[in-house]
């Protein structure tokens, strides 16, 4: 049998992304299927948006740009963070990858190491756990019961911690439950947390796509977080925009220094033509 490296070989493909695959060849053999897989918005990105884009290609903005995302880029990101968040981020600790999954495995992969725990309330998008295991680091998972309305209950939090936890993600609106947590929850799981050298991580990717108010964020509320706190967030689903692959990380600097070193190995820049589109977006 072909040896491949350990946590490779451990990983499965993504659950989600081959249900999805499977319904496109379904429809593809006319059947009539509707696939509840990938979290696709059900409109096109916008117009002016992709005008943007051609934009971008027509001045021949098709080099490489600045690893973590170019100036205007950061900016606009630190724009929407103070717009829609109400938080305070700096371009150096801001960095734009290819969509809030790479930015996601590139931060955890920087934060974590074997003999670590990170704490994932269940149930949970497929993927947490995976990037968790690719960087040798266990994920522990706290089941989430329905009467809580799947979220993470701060007794059951304060169980799961040991002395080997260094991190946690959190995930509002949750895929794949919709959980959206209010203010009161975010209070609460904020106590269980503020006093710790845990990385709270939070995943914000759906905020925009959840009925009735805004939530405040998590970092808002308790903005002591921020200094072990990282913001995971992506155009792909406010904006329509899964394919263009543009998503960023928000935290202290040091964090997001090591994760833009792991970028600049492994993969380089977002795309320089979404960047341009991304910045219209926001
Ligand atoms: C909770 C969550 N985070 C992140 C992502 C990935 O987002 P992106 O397309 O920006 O990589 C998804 C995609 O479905 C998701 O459900």
């Amino acid at each position: 049998m072909l040896k491949l490296n350990r946590r490779i070989a451990a990983i499965k493909p993504s659950a989600t992304l081959a249900a999805d695959a499977r319904a496109t060849e379904m429809k593809l053999a006319g059947i009539d299927v509707i696939s509840l897989a990938a979290g696709e918005p059900d409109f096109d990105t916008p117009e002016h948006i992709k005008k943007a884009a051609d934009k971008a290609l027509a001045a021949g903005q098709t080099k490489y740009t600045a690893v973590g995302g170019t100036a205007a880029l950061k900016n606009a990101i630190k724009l929407k963070l103070k717009r829609d968040n109400n938080l305070d981020y700096e371009p150096p600790e801001i960095i734009a990858s290819a969509g809030c999954k790479q930015a996601e495995a590139n931060v955890i992969n920087a934060l974590f190491d074997e003999g670590d725990e990170v704490i994932i309330p269940t149930p949970a998008w497929v993927s947490f756990a995976a990037m968790v295991s690719l960087s040798g680091a266990e994920p522990k998972f706290v089941p989430c019961s329905e009467e809580s309305g799947f979220m993470l209950e701060p007794e059951a939090l304060r169980r799961a911690i040991t002395p080997r936890t260094r991190g946690i993600m959190l995930n509002s609106p949750s895929n794949p439950t919709g959980a959206v947590y209010g203010p009161e929850q975010l209070t609460a799981i904020a106590r269980v947390l503020v006093d710790t050298d845990i990385w709270v991580m939070s995943d914000d990717v759906y905020e925009h796509i959840a009925y009735g108010e805004f939530a405040p964020h998590l970092f808002h509320i308790e903005p002591r977080l921020k200094s072990h706190g990282i913001v995971f967030n992506s155009l792909s689903k406010t904006y329509a925009m899964t394919g263009w692959r543009i998503g960023f990380a928000a935290g202290p600097k040091e964090a997001i220094a090591a994760a833009g070193r792991l970028q600049s190995q492994n993969s380089g820049n977002p795309n320089s033509i979404t960047q341009a589109a991304a910045i219209e977006a926001l």
